[in-house]
């Protein structure tokens, strides 16, 4: 696919963190996903990957050859053989994005210094109680390390796993309501993440038919990112396929 005038404006690094101190709220999925978007759209991608269970990097082992390529940078290691910590963490001249995925707890320094570098944070969170809970406390503590660090970084919220219609997701809506920190996308729950997880693609890499509504929620995430706009609420009869290189 062409590149748009809108993209060109890709050519500018970013490094974008995905971060939350609570295990399983779908770091990986979001950065994988992310990674693979951008790299569909023509965009120079490097995925890092500082979590020792190395998961992502799994996922970049097993993307198909045929599948635009993603560079993958492995950085839960402190030391790679014979070459320099900043050696083993270069990154391609031409990257245009990193993702950034990390693992569910860090120390206060290995935070700060992602912090320094990062673009814009993304916080993934589940609804549920208990991850609402341990997310707001995470919030909080993010705010007040950038706040200490003199760093206006963009913070956004990604509510993972959504059903809709349900209690659950209610409740953290409200929980989230007097924040500071906005909602700036909803992903919904979808067998589709599982299996892109174990084929080294994004859900919109698939074979299986992706539904609209995952692309759009993809999209007004990656709008989020690149202009900073939320929008207000999301088109209720959307039929339209959003690609990011459309908005
Ligand atoms: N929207 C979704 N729908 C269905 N399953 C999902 C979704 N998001 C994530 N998962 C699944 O939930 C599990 C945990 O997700 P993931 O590994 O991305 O979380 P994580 O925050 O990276 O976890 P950790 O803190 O252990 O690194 C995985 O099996 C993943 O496939
Ligand atoms: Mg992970």
């Amino acid at each position: 696919m062409p590149k748009s005038d809108h993209w060109s404006g890709f050519r500018v690094m970013k490094r974008l963190l995905i971060l939350n101190s609570k295990g399983g709220c779908g770091k990986t999925t979001i950065a994988t996903n992310l990674a693979g978007l951008y790299a569909a759209s023509g965009t120079s991608t490097t995925l890092f990957d500082y979590d020792p269970q190395g998961s992502s990097q799994r996922w970049l082992d097993l993307r198909p050859d045929h599948f635009p390529n993603i560079h993958g940078v492995f950085a839960a290691t402190t030391t790679q053989g014979a070459v320099t910590r900043s050696y083993a963490l270069r990154v391609p001249s031409d990257t245009e994005r990193i993702i950034v995925d990390t693992p569910a707890s860090m120390k206060r320094l290995e935070m700060m210094e992602m912090l320094r570098k990062a673009s814009a944070v993304v916080v993934p969170v589940l609804p549920s109680g208990i991850d609402c809970h341990v997310t707001l406390d995470f919030l909080k503590q993010l705010s007040d390390l950038c706040r200490q660090m003199g760093l206006n970084l963009p913070i956004g919220i990604v509510a993972n796993r959504v059903r809709i219609n349900t209690r659950s997701f209610k409740k953290l809506k409200e929980s989230l309501e007097d924040l500071d920190v906005p909602l700036v996308a909803i992903l919904r729950e979808s067998q589709n993440y599982v299996y892109a997880a174990e084929a080294g693609c994004a859900i919109t890499e698939m074979k299986e038919p992706v539904f609209k509504k995952d692309n759009l929620q993809w999209s007004i995430l990656i709008n989020w990112l690149e202009t900073g706009r939320i929008p207000s609420t999301i088109p209720p009869n959307t039929t339209e396929i959003l690609h990011p290189l459309t908005i």
